[in-house]
């Protein structure tokens, strides 16, 4: 353990924008970089549409060391994202998209007449501007995933998907030397110790490595930990509250790991929603489809798994699927560390199974055996870039063609994340067939009694998780496919829902 001190010396932000440094001091740690952007910088391309992550008008493009003298980048919202976090990182705007004449994206906009008012426009340019740079432009489909996240009033998304997909024909241009040399003048700035920025009142810590973190929050046991920032983001732009100290936890290295063992995935708590995407989709292409549909992009390019799990949401995506997964928690106090099913981790709403100055480490979800069939949906009212009303994630395993043990969890039913236990009841020791599923989908009422609320009423949220209980026995049966919309059989009647 590192033993620091409980207060690393404090110094101003250092970080690269559109190319030159900048070093900032006075700002209230919660300033956003939108605000700053915009009136500090006076960069006021980057616009402000909603201020909570939904809209992407705000989009810019944060660069960091990828660790092997290369770069990472990603879009996020600057609307929520707090500046202190920049330390140490790159962020271009929209204004150093077009430096040198029209920029590929932003030619193809003006082509494919992609803009009216133009208020959302630079927010696309560099939403698709981002996943160009990153290779996942390919197809429509792609172009459209891209600018989930982005949302136009005026021109209807036609021209600008066509403007995106004029990217497709392109590679996205190289600057290996460029890339090293910013690599290595923010890995300077970013050091290895405990970045602390003080002002107005507030403090802001941001540890490198998971030993700091633990002396840190040891130390302070009042801060508010922050990963991505994308519910945290909201409570100060949204609900104005005033967070005096903060360890942000974005730059844990050690918390960024997706490693496997054993047939077991462990993600670390610092993994983005992105970077966790492959491998998720590995454990069941379920999984995959669930995180295509988690937010837009730019919210996926920051938040994290330990995010969407410690934040105690009812209505998280993540949680139902890894509980159905039987997944485990680490979590860790100064030097104490404990294993905890996750289940047990959500106790009652607001109320999770979290000591003072506890934090999670990660993830451990075991990956599906031979005799275990997995299901998972979301429903929300908008398909791209929604909140669940319901999320559904079910595991089975059989033993022969019978049920030997059940794990049917639901987001969106209760006050917390929570396994149906007697609808799990009512299918062991059977077939899954329709008797079956009706069976389960009978306790199920008694299992739950969910609340009405803006996103749907109590009735639709318990006939919807008993219909995903249907939908996935006829899948299991055969009598309909596994894809969304598909209701014709799987080749030869089997369902692949199988252990992928
Ligand atoms: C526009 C928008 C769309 C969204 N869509 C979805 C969606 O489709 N599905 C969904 O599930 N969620 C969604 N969210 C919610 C949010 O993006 C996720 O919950 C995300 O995973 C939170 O992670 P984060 O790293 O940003 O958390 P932060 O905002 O940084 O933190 C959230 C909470 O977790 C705590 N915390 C963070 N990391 C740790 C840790 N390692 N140990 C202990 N405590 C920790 C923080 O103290 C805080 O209380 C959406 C949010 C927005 C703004
Ligand atoms: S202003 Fe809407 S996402 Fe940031
Ligand atoms: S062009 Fe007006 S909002 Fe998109």
């Amino acid at each position: 353990m590192a033993n620091l001190p409980p207060s690393p010396a404090a110094g101003p932000i250092r970080f690269v924008l559109n190319g030159e440094d900048r070093v900032v001091d006075g700002l209230l740690p919660t300033t956003t970089l939108l605000d700053y952007l915009r009136r500090s910088e006076r960069l006021t391309g980057t616009k402000e549409g909603c201020a909570e992550g939904d809209c992407g008008a705000c989009t810019v493009i944060v660069a960091e060391a990828d660790g092997e003298g290369g770069l990472h980048r990603r879009s996020v919202n600057a609307c929520i994202q707090f500046l202190p976090a920049m330390n140490g990182r790159a962020v271009e705007t929209v204004e150093h998209l077009g430096r040198d004449g029209l920029n590929p994206i932003q030619a193809a906009m003006v082509e494919k007449h992609a803009s009216q008012c133009g208020f959302c426009t630079p927010g696309f340019a560099m939403q698709l501007h981002a996943g160009w740079l990153n290779g996942m432009i390919t197809d429509r489909q792609s172009v459209k995933d891209v600018v989930a996240g982005n949302l136009c009033r005026c021109t209807g998304y036609g021209p600008i998907v066509e403007a995106g997909l004029a990217l497709a024909q392109l590679p996205p241009p190289q600057d290996t030397a460029g890339d090293a040399a910013l690599a290595q003048r923010l890995a300077a700035i970013e050091g290895n110790g405990v970045f602390c920025y003080e002002a107005d009142g507030g403090r802001w810590f941001a540890p490198c490595n998971v030993d700091d973190l633990a002396d840190l929050y040891a130390a302070h046991p009042d801060a508010l930990l922050v990963a991505g920032a994308t519910d945290v983001g909201l409570w100060v732009t949204k609900q104005h509250r005033s967070l005096p100290l903060v360890i942000d936890i974005s730059h844990v290295r050690d918390l960024q790991v997706v490693e496997e063992a054993a047939g077991v995935v462990y993600f670390g708590a610092g993994v983005t929603h992105r970077a966790a995407t492959e491998t998720l989709a590995g454990i069941h292409p379920d999984l995959g489809e669930m995180m295509r549909r988690f937010a837009g992009a730019q919210i996926r390019n920051a938040g994290t798994i330990g995010g969407n799990i410690a934040n105690g949401s009812p209505i998280g995506d993540l949680a139902p699927c890894l509980i159905a997964l039987d997944a485990h928690l680490h979590l860790r106090r100064g030097e104490e560390t404990r294993r905890l099913p996750l289940a047990d981790f959500f106790l009652e709403y607001g109320k999770q199974d979290r000591r003072e100055g506890e934090f999670v480490v990660a993830v451990e979800v075991p990956r599906l055996a031979e005799d275990q069939r997995f299901f998972a949906h979301k429903i929300s009212k908008r398909f791209d870039s929604d909140i669940s009303a319901v999320m559904a994630a079910f595991r089975l395993s059989f033993d022969g063609a019978a049920i030997s043990d059940a794990r049917l969890a639901f987001g969106g039913m209760a006050g917390t994340p929570k396994r149906a236990a007697r609808a799990e009841a009512a299918l062991v020791g059977r077939r899954f067939d329709r008797e079956a599923a009706e069976a389960a989908a009978a306790a199920l009422a008694e299992d739950f009694t969910p609340l009405t609320d803006m996103r749907a009423s109590a009735r639709y949220r318990l006939a919807t998780a008993q219909n995903l209980l249907r939908r996935f026995a006829l899948q299991k049966t055969g009598e309909i496919g596994t894809k969304l919309g598909d209701i014709s059989p799987e080749p030869g009647g089997v369902s692949t829902g199988a252990a992928a």
